[in-house]
C-alpha cells in the first residue's frame, strides 16, 4: 500500500494496480483509541485530519459498507465510493444502495468487482470482523472517551503486514492468519 513516487511517499488506494481486486475478502477500516473507543455521539472524539484523509484515500473508488447511523454521519464525504448501507428501517438513501442484511451488502459489493471496505460503526464492525481478511486500523494517540467501541479481537489470529507511526496516530495493517 505504500509507494514512493517522485521521491514522495503516498498511500496507494486499495485496488489500484492490485491484481487481487475483487478476489480479496472484506477489509475493515477504522480509527480507534488505545482502548478501542471509535465513537462519541454523532462523530469521533478526536479531530485528526491526517487520519481521516488517509481513510478517504484508501476507500477512494472502492465499495464501502456502512451501518445506517455511520452513513448519516460520514456519508457526505463519501462521494467517490460505491456506498452500501445496511439498514432494516430505510428503503432508500441518497448516495447509497440500501441492503437489509450484511450478507446482501457483501454480495452487492462483490458484484461491483471493487475492493470491499467495512467502515463501521460498532454494530457493523461487530458483524464483519469475523468475515474480514484484513484490517486497516489507526490507533489515535491520547486518551479519549466515548460510548461506541471496536469489538475485541484476538491479535494472535492476525499478522502485521504493515505498521506506520504518524504524529497523531499509529497505523497497523493486519491480515488474518487463522
Ligand atoms: N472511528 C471510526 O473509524 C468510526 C467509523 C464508523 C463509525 N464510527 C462511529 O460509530 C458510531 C456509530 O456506530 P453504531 O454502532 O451506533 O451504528 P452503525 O453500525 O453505523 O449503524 C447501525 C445501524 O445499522 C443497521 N444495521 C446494523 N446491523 C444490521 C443488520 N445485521 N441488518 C440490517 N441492518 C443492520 C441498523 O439500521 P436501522 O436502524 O436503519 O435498521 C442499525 O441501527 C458513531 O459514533 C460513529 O462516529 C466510528
Amino acid at each position: 500500500m505504500r509507494t514512493v513516487q517522485n521521491g514522495q511517499e503516498r498511500i496507494r488506494s486499495a485496488g489500484e494496480n492490485d491484481t487481487r481486486q475483487g478476489d480479496e475478502g472484506v477489509i475493515i477500516i477504522s480509527a480507534m483509541s488505545s482502548d478501542r473507543v471509535i465513537g462519541s455521539g454523532n462523530g469521533m472524539p478526536w479531530d485528526v485530519p491526517e487520519e481521516y484523509e488517509q481513510f478517504l484515500r484508501y476507500v477512494d473508488g472502492q465499495a464501502v459498507i456502512m451501518g445506517r447511523r455511520s452513513f448519516e454521519i460520514f456519508g457526505a464525504d463519501l462521494r467517490h465510493t460505491a456506498n452500501i448501507v445496511v439498514s432494516r428501517s430505510a428503503v432508500r438513501i441518497e448516495g447509497a444502495r440500501v441492503c437489509s442484511t450484511i450478507q446482501e451488502a457483501i454480495a452487492s459489493a462483490r458484484a461491483l468487482g471493487k475492493t470491499i471496505f467495512s467502515a463501521g460503526g460498532a454494530m457493523i464492525y461487530e458483524q464483519t470482523v469475523p468475515l474480514a481478511s484484513d484490517m486497516y486500523l489507526s490507533f489515535i494517540k491520547g486518551h479519549f472517551t466515548g460510548e461506541t467501541y471496536f469489538p475485541c479481537f484476538d491479535v494472535h489470529a492476525w499478522e502485521v503486514v504493515e505498521q506506520r507511526d504518524h504524529e497523531a496516530f499509529e497505523f497497523i495493517h493486519y491480515r488474518r492468519i487463522v
